[in-house]
């Protein structure tokens, strides 16, 4: 039931500080990640993992692409992502150290089942899953399990399970990471981020009347550009993808750095540019690829922390969220990208919770 909200994507935003929460408890200690709690055979599993090759299509394969800048960073183990659909028709070399992990919502998308079964037949160290349908066919075919605890999504666009597999993810690399020398202190550091998350996310859903807000600059246009660096790409990806699939209106995502390689051509007072900012040793970077948007009059959206030193100016909208750190800005900065899709979604009329085309579960290929 929506309850009080309009939507079930509303609503699904909206709960997102508790199923994080659900997600992290029982996992981590106040300094630690309780590998047991991951499975009785985690410890076994995570020994000796040279290679990790993530498989996830739509919304879960942005998460993948996250996960894949926080395991080569905290893990330091090489990780490879695909789509399902590309890799499941493509010669690969897997080697037999792999880690196999598969992340779907349903744990039924064909695609990311096919790919595993494929991968099967090649041979692996193990099949890991990310997944938030118990009892789903992704969940039995796997041997180990990390379950998302978002609760049923109903609404198609995808966002409490975005944000719960990105935290399955994040305790994931930290047990990867213990078998592989992450120092305890750093360990602690980023637990205690990741407890910090539910109440930053709450205080980036008190942003949403003034999201609401800047949804208006949007409503009129045909053409929308995504901007992020590192581990703010696939974030940047989501935030168009969500843009895309609910409002129709036409919405690229690219790393700030091949800005000028291209899609500046693109860039006028017609082309509103959203980027997410956090206050990492990317900004500075990120800065000047503002000031090229600025120069050819494309409007800006920023999505900045507010201790960075960023200022709304002449076409320059900041939006001003709460000091995060850097490994879990991912997550935070996802929630006012979905807020701003779905205000825009709303004000153009659209069917948010049933987008035309679109099916929740892609169970045919
Ligand atoms: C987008 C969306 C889809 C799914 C994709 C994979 O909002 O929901 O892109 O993420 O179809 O689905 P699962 O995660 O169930 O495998």
């Amino acid at each position: 039931e929506k309850g009080e909200y309009r939507h079930f994507m509303l609503k699904e935003i909206h709960e997102q500080p508790r199923v994080i929460r659900a997600t992290t408890e029982g996992r981590v200690t106040n300094t630690r990640v309780l590998e047991q709690a991951l499975g009785t055979q985690a410890g076994n599993l995570l020994e000796n993992v040279r290679h990790v090759q993530i498989i996830a299509c739509g919304t879960s394969y942005h998460a993948g692409m996250v996960a894949r800048y926080w395991i080569e960073d905290l893990a330091g183990v090489p990780c490879s992502v695909e789509v399902a659909s590309e890799f499941r028709y493509r010669k690969h070399v897997i080697q037999p150290d792999t880690l196999f992990l598969c992340i779907s919502q349903s744990g039924e998308t064909a695609d990311t089942l096919a790919a595993l079964r494929q991968a099967k037949k090649a041979g692996f160290r193990a099949a890991m899953a990310i997944c938030n349908v118990p009892g789903s066919s992704l969940v039995r075919e796997s041997d180990l399990v990390i379950m998302t605890q978002a609760g049923p999504e109903i609404g198609v666009a995808s966002t409490k399970a975005f944000t719960t597999q990105l935290t399955a993810l994040l305790i994931f690399t930290l047990a990867l990471a213990r078998h592989n020398g992450l120092e305890e202190s750093r360990e602690a550091e980023i637990v205690e981020a990741i407890r910090l998350i539910p109440r930053q996310v709450d205080q980036v859903l008190a942003l949403d009347g003034e999201i609401a807000e800047l949804s208006k600059s949007f409503m009129d246009k045909n053409h929308s550009l995504f901007l992020g660096r590192g581990a703010m790409f696939p974030v940047a990806l989501e935030g168009a993808l969500k843009l895309k699939e609910i409002s129709y209106i036409h919405a690229e995502a690219y790393p700030a750095g091949e800005l000028k390689h291209g899609p500046l051509a693109l860039v006028d007072g017609e082309m509103p540019v959203v980027t997410v900012a956090p206050n990492n040793e990317l900004l500075e970077k990120l800065k000047s690829n503002l000031e090229e948007v600025r120069a050819r009059g494309g409007e800006l959206f920023v999505f900045a922390d507010q201790a960075a030193d960023v200022k709304a100016q002449e076409g320059i909208h900041l939006m001003q969220l709460p000091s995060v750190h850097p490994i879990t800005s991912p997550i935070v900065y996802t929630v006012p990208l979905q807020l701003l899709s779905y205000h825009v979604a709303v004000l153009k009329g659209t069917d948010v919770d049933q987008p035309r085309n679109l099916a929740k579960s892609v169970t045919v290929e």
